[in-house]
C-alpha cells in the first residue's frame, strides 16, 4: 500500500492530542478513533470528502453499468420464472446505483455531474462489466462469482466511517446475497443436467473467475488509496486480503457444485492458513481500466443512448415539478 501524503495522512489517533489540529479537526479524528459515525452536516478534511465521493460515485456507476451484461438476456432467459428473477435482480441493480447517487450527493457531488463524468468516459466503474455474456451459463458465473466477489467487499462497507454509505450498504447487501445465491442456483441446475449443460457451466466459470478476482482491485503494494482509505474507515481490509477471503469462501462452494477452478497454481497452504494463488494477469485489469477491454466501448456507448433517450422523461419531470410548485405558491398567496 503506497503512504499518503498531506495534512490528513493516515491514522487520526485520538489518544494523541495534537495543539495544531482545530477543534473541528479533532472532533473528526476523535469520531473516526471512536468507530463512529461521521454525518453530512460533520466538519471533515476536504481529502476524505473527496476519498468518499471517488469511492460512492465509483461504486454508483458500476451498479448502473452493471445492469447491462444480464439485461442481455432477460429476453432470451430460458424460462418465464427465470425472466422474472432476472428482471427483479437488474432492477435492484438501478435501485443501488440511485441509493449510492444519493449518498455522494449528501457529500456535495451533483447527479448531473457524476452522469456526465461517466458519459464521457471520464469516470471509473468496475472492470468486471467490460466483458461480454455470450451464454445463459455467464447470468450463473455472475450471480456466483460477480456478486459473490461483490458481497465479500461489500459488507465490511456496511460500517464504513461515512454514514449515509454505510446504510445504503445494508440494504444492498441484503439484496446481493440473494442475488449470489440465484447466480448458484443456475449453476447448480446446470451442473446437474447434460453434458453440454455441464461444459457450458463450467466453460462460463474459466472466464470469469480471474475478472472477478480482479474486482478486488490491484495488489495491496499497487494500491494508491487503500492506506488512506483504511485510516478513515472508509475500507476495513486491504484489497489482498479480501480477495484472500472470497477464494477461501469459493473452494468448498466449487466442490458443491462440481465445477473447476482455473488456476492450476491454487492449493491449501498450511503454513498461513490460506490458498497459495496462481498469477493474476494485471496487464489486462490495466487494460481494461484503459477503456480497452472486450466491451468498454459498447457499455459506454449504451449508457450514452440511454441517457439520450432519456431526455424526454427528465424534461418532463421537471415541467412536473415546476408546475407543483406553482401551483403550491398560487394556493399559497
Ligand atoms: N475496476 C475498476 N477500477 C478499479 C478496480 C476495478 N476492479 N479496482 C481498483 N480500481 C481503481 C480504483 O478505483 C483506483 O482508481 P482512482 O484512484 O483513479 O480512483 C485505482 O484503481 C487504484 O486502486 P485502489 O486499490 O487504490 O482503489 P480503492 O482503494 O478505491 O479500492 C475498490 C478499489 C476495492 C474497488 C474500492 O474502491 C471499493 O471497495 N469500492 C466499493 C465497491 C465497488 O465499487 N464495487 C464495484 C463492484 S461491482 C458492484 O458492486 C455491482 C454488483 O451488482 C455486482
Amino acid at each position: 500500500m503506497t503512504t499518503p501524503a498531506g495534512p490528513y495522512a493516515l491514522a487520526p489517533d485520538a489518544s494523541a492530542e495534537n495543539p495544531a489540529l482545530s477543534a473541528d479537526e479533532q472532533q473528526f479524528n476523535d469520531l473516526i478513533a471512536a468507530d463512529s459515525r461521521i454525518e453530512p452536516r460533520d466538519w471533515m478534511p476536504e481529502g476524505y470528502r473527496k476519498a468518499l465521493i471517488r469511492q460512492i460515485s465509483q461504486h454508483a456507476h458500476s451498479e448502473i453499468i452493471g445492469m447491462q451484461p444480464e439485461s442481455n438476456w432477460i429476453t432470451r432467459a430460458p424460462s418465464l420464472k427465470r425472466k422474472a428473477i432476472l428482471m427483479a435482480k437488474v432492477q435492484d441493480e438501478a435501485g443501488h446505483g440511485l441509493y449510492l447517487y444519493s449518498a455522494a450527493q449528501t457529500l456535495g457531488a451533483t447527479r448531473d455531474g457524476m452522469t456526465d463524468a461517466l458519459i464521457a468516459g471520464k469516470a471509473r466503474y468496475s472492470s468486471i462489466f467490460n466483458y461480454p455474456t455470450p451464454t445463459w451459463a455467464d447470468m450463473g458465473s455472475i450471480g456466483w462469482l460477480v456478486d459473490g466477489a461483490a458481497i465479500c467487499n461489500q459488507v465490511p462497507l456496511c460500517r464504513a466511517s461515512y454514514g449515509p454509505y454505510g446504510r445504503a450498504m445494508v440494504r444492498i447487501c441484503k439484496e446481493e446475497s440473494f442475488h449470489q445465491r440465484q447466480g448458484f442456483e443456475i449453476l447448480l441446475e446446470l451442473m446437474q443436467g447434460t453434458e453440454e449443460q455441464r461444459a457450458m457451466a463450467q466453460e462460463s466459470v474459466n472466464r470469469w473467475y480471474w475478472p472477478a478476482l480482479m474486482m478486488f482491485g490491484p495488489p495491496d503494494d499497487d494500491s494508491p488509496n487503500s492506506a488512506q482509505s483504511m485510516a478513515w474507515k472508509i475500507k476495513r481490509h486491504s484489497n489482498d486480503e479480501l480477495r484472500q477471503r472470497f477464494v477461501g469462501m469459493l473452494v468448498p462452494q466449487a466442490a458443491v457444485l462440481g465445477v473447476t477452478l482455473p488456476d492450476p497454481d491454487l492449493r491449501w497452504n498450511e503454513d498461513t492458513q490460506q490458498y497459495d494463488l496462481g498469477e493474476i494477469d494485471w496487464a489486462e485489469f490495466h487494460e481494461v481500466l484503459a477503456g480497452r477491454g472486450a466491451s468498454n466501448a459498447q457499455r459506454l456507448q449504451r449508457r450514452r443512448d440511454a441517457h439520450a433517450e432519456g431526455a424526454w422523461v427528465r424534461e418532463a419531470a421537471a415541467e412536473y415539478a415546476r408546475k407543483q410548485s406553482e401551483r403550491s405558491a398560487q394556493v399559497a398567496s
